[in-house]
């Protein structure tokens, strides 16, 4: 009863913030993502009948009471799912920097899905495994299928997963990370989505969504990158807007945050195919072409307060391993 999985965390271009049940984590709105290669959470999970508790280890260490009671919780969904007793002994460990605004939660249960339900029995396909990874993290949902992502909000627990709209060769886009702060951010997400219906703007996000889904999926599709940056920064400001406007107010960037969605701005309006989107933290996600990708690198270390760039290109599913 153990099993090894992988998976990519991803960024998403048309955002995830605040649910309609926050229990299941059925989302507000439809988000469209992709996988970023290279960066990789590696889970261990072994079901043992001999063990008092479930137990985490993350990078070697063990995790804090918060991460073992939400991973609990989960693995408890995966025991009813497949009718097993045994506690678990969870091993997991990211080659990436976790709190830094890339999204490890997303990473974390999607391999956590497919190892613990392989450990545990179950032969899930990939809706019912995006399913489940949801349970434990929405952007979760994302990480399972391959590329470039949509995870359509549907109304229940049945309906609300995540798809390949296309898969990770299709379009050689490059996230070139600029890590503005390496610090834990003050607000999670968790805590964060219930805030979102506090602000008045949420209502106008939620009403505009499917229209900026369409034109996203529909730029990723014929690789129009004037469309897709042009969405993908108006979705990440009216997010951002919703964060600023709630009560409490999430203020999640730094001024090296608008140095850089500046910075990016300018170097478009001169021709180069580069923009930028930002999670729940101040680090900025500045997505270009391949070819420009170095180009991008180069800049973004010379602007004030970037500590460091890290690049990802698409990324394949969810895998096991062993
Ligand atoms: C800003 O998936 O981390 O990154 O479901 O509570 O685990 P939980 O939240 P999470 O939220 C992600 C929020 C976001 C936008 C996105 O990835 O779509």
């Amino acid at each position: 009863m153990k099993a090894t999985a992988i998976a990519h965390p991803n960024i998403a271009f048309i955002k995830y913030w605040g649910n309609r049940d926050q229990d299941l984590r059925i989302p507000a709105t439809d988000s469209l993502s992709m996988n970023l290669d290279g960066l990789t959470t590696r889970t261990e999970v072994r079901f043992d009948p001999a063990l008092a508790a479930d137990t985490l280890l993350i990078n070697g260490q063990p995790a804090d009471e918060a991460a073992q009671q939400r991973i609990s919780d989960f693995l408890g969904h995966v025991r009813q799912l497949a009718g097993v007793g045994a506690y678990a002994e969870v091993k997991s460990e990211n080659n990436f920097p976790m709190g830094t605004g890339i999204a490890s939660s997303a990473s974390a249960f999607a391999a956590l899905s497919l190892a613990a339900s392989a450990a545990a029995g179950l032969e899930l396909n990939e809706a019912a495994l995006s399913r489940l990874a949801r349970r434990g993290s929405g952007s979760a949902s994302r990480s399972v299928p391959g590329g470039f992502v949509l995870w359509e909000a549907g109304e229940t627990d049945l309906d609300s997963y995540a798809h390949s709209i296309a898969p990770a060769d299709h379009w050689r886009l490059v996230d070139c990370i600029a890590i503005i702060s390496e610090e834990h951010k003050s607000t999670g997400s968790s805590d964060g989505h219930p805030l979102a219906q506090t602000s008045p703007v949420q209502a106008a996000r939620v009403d505009i969504n499917q229209a900026y889904i369409q034109l996203c999926r529909d730029a990723i599709l014929k690789r129009d990158f004037d469309a897709f940056a042009k969405v993908t920064e108006l979705d990440c400001n009216l997010m951002h807007a919703v964060m600023m406007t709630s009560e409490p107010s999430l203020l999640y960037w730094e001024p090296a945050t608008m140095a850089v969605m500046q910075a990016v701005q300018k170097w478009r309006k001169t021709g180069t195919p580069v923009c930028y989107t930002i999670d729940a933290g101040p680090n900025v996600h500045v997505i270009t072409e391949r070819g420009y990708a170095q180009q991008i690198k180069a800049k973004l270390e010379e602007l004030p307060g970037v500590i460091e760039v890290i690049q990802a290109a698409p990324g394949g599913p969810a895998t096991l391993i062993s």
